[in-house]
């Protein structure tokens, strides 16, 4: 006892010195400095974020989010940190990363995809949360109201255009009559997106029939069943199905199954076609909606939530070709054609 007393009162005097010559340090580089410091240059601030899941989308929502601090004067190792966490969609990773953060004294909090600002929201109600992405923020219970958020939330919502989606789909399939919406149960953003797809699909004469799985161990076999009771698959922006993209294709392709997306990079991955936003300006967006709020000219509780009216078309040209689908040129002229190179992986591979 007497010497673990006597460490740490050398340790706290060795720390105290440290401190103080760093200090002094710091001051004589300040001095020199100031003369030539714009006096635009912006305070120093902390950012904390918290991605929900390693996915190619969510990967580039959080590379535009630092896009778009960056573009607003706010550069990482500059006068910004960023302590960045991901929860691999574990829900008890998600709520100790949240505190983490909270306790780095994080000036703006912000959640990439719904279960992550979900458990930021847990651990505060005053530092500042901004939604990266987040498809459906009133049904999330994380704001009252898109316009006036009124708490210390707001951000981006990167709600689909399902009915040019569902369009889309009897464009390229006339012939199609069932639709299988294929989700995660546990996602809230996926519930809100489905009831939206039903309602499309009825809209454009479609039968829809819905295959929620309770975690990804159960995607590959809900997909086989799928694949002999419905014509083409539509998935949400669900991160549980995101994320197990490559099983997904793999299943449907051994019955030629179509996939419509709700994200480019699930075309890119080996799904036919959507009507979609760019995940990096997404990200982007986010970002100046956190520089806004470091610079103190908005406030997440009179700032409106962030949405994007309509999406580009995506069209995987090689697995339409795969799928024996022609694309009308009506379409083809105003989309976006994408090469699935997991097409020809898959099938060499086996
Ligand atoms: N919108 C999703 C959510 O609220 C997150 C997300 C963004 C996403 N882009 C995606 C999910 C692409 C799947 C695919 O959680």
């Amino acid at each position: 006892m007497k010497n673990k007393g006597l460490m740490a009162t050398v340790i706290v005097i060795l720390l105290f010195l440290g401190a103080t010559l760093v200090y002094q340090l710091g001051m004589s580089r300040g001095n020199d400095q100031a003369a030539t410091t714009p006096t635009s240059e912006k305070a120093e601030k902390t950012v904390g974020i918290l991605q929900y899941v390693s996915h190619e989308a969510l990967d580039a929502i959080t590379n535009g989010i630092k896009e778009g601090l960056k573009e607003s004067g706010y550069t990482e190792g500059d006068n910004l940190t960023i302590e960045f966490q991901n929860g691999q969609a574990d829900q008890s990773k998600l709520a100790t990363m949240s505190q983490q953060l909270l306790n780095k004294n994080a000036d703006v909090l912000v959640g990439v995809a719904t279960p992550a600002a979900q458990a930021l929201a847990n651990v505060t109600q005053d530092v500042p949360i901004v939604l990266g992405a987040v498809t459906d923020p009133v049904g999330a219970n994380l704001v009252a109201d898109m316009d006036q958020p009124g708490g210390n939330i707001t951000g981006v919502s990167d709600k689909a255009p399902v009915g040019a989606q569902i369009k889309l789909a009897t464009e390229l399939m006339p012939e199609a009559k069932t639709v299988g919406i294929l989700y995660s149960s546990t996602e809230d953003n996926s519930k809100y997106q489905v009831a939206e797809a039903e309602a499309a699909a009825a809209d454009n004469g479609l039968e829809t029939k819905k295959y929620a799985v309770p975690s990804s161990n159960e995607i590959a076999q809900t997909v086989q069943v799928m694949a002999q009771e419905v014509d083409f698959i539509y998935i949400p922006l669900d991160n549980t199905i995101a994320n197990a993209m490559q099983t997904v294709v793999g299943e449907a392709n051994k019955t030629k199954t179509p996939i419509i997306t709700s994200v480019d990079t699930m075309v890119e991955q080996g799904g036919l076609a959507t009507v979609g936003q760019d995940q990096f300006t997404i990200g982007v967006e986010t970002g100046k909606m956190v520089a806004a709020i470091l610079d103190g000219t908005s406030e997440p509780a009179t700032t409106p939530i962030y949405t994007f009216s309509d999406g580009e078309t995506i069209i995987n040209e090689e697995q339409a070709e795969f799928l024996g689908i022609t694309i009308p040129d009506s379409i083809k002229n105003d989309a976006t054609l994408v090469n699935g190179e997991d097409t020809t992986d898959s099938s060499s591979a086996e």
